[in-house]
């Protein structure tokens, strides 16, 4: 198991509750009404699935990839108590192969994994949507750079696709309190 595994199959053992029962991103939610309501949806590293749970609701076919199997085993339970169609398997984006024109909705929240990026575009079908947002670096040291995005770099990542919102946003982390900067990306792969 990686260590990546190994430290999320702990985090979601002690808090996947706390995890099931926080809100979808805001960012999806605000985006909710001009995504399809059918169709097939990636939730790419979804832990616990509540953005993907969420889609699902609104008629979307739904699959959760994450290195977790503990997140995808509650995302499960979740999606079966609810009658929703949401799949789920063990994938280390870190190497990471989707299947090309297949999803017409790509999430990624909260996880950078740079090699994803070329696997989403091809992933998409034309006119998918691509709902991605997560850490920015900012002038603070961070133990582990990879995991954050550089200003300007997840929009220049998808410049090819119609860009609909790209923005970066300071906010405050809800349990910890502290300063938190994010970049947000939604874009439509070209017909
Ligand atoms: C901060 S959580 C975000 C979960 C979910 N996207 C959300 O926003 O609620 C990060 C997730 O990335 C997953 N993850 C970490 N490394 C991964 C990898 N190499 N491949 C797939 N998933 C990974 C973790 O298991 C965890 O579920």
């Amino acid at each position: 198991m990686t260590f990546e595994a190994e430290k999320w199959n702990g985090r979601y053992q002690q808090e996947g509750r706390h995890w099931q029962t926080s809100q979808p991103a805001l960012l999806l939610q605000q985006f909710a009404g001009e995504l399809p309501t059918s169709g097939l949806a990636l939730d790419a590293a979804g832990g616990v699935g509540v953005n993907g749970l969420f889609l699902a609701e609104r008629g979307l076919h739904v699959i959760v990839l994450d290195v977790s199997e503990v997140g995808l085993r509650l995302a499960k339970e979740q999606a079966a108590a609810r009658k929703l169609w949401l799949e789920t398997a063990v994938v280390d984006l870190s190497h990471p192969w989707l299947p090309p024109d297949a999803f017409d909705v790509i999430l990624n929240f909260r996880f950078l994994e740079r090699a994803a990026f070329p696997v989403y575009r091809q992933a998409l079908k034309p006119g998918g949507w691509l709902l991605f947002e997560t850490f920015l670096q900012t002038d603070e040291p961070v133990d582990q750079p990879a995991y954050f995005l550089q200003p300007g770099e997840l929009a220049a990542a998808f410049a090819d696709f119609e860009i609909i919102r790209a923005a970066e946003k300071a906010y405050q982390g809800r349990r910890s309190g502290n300063l938190k900067t994010t970049a947000q990306l939604v874009a439509r792969k070209r017909q």
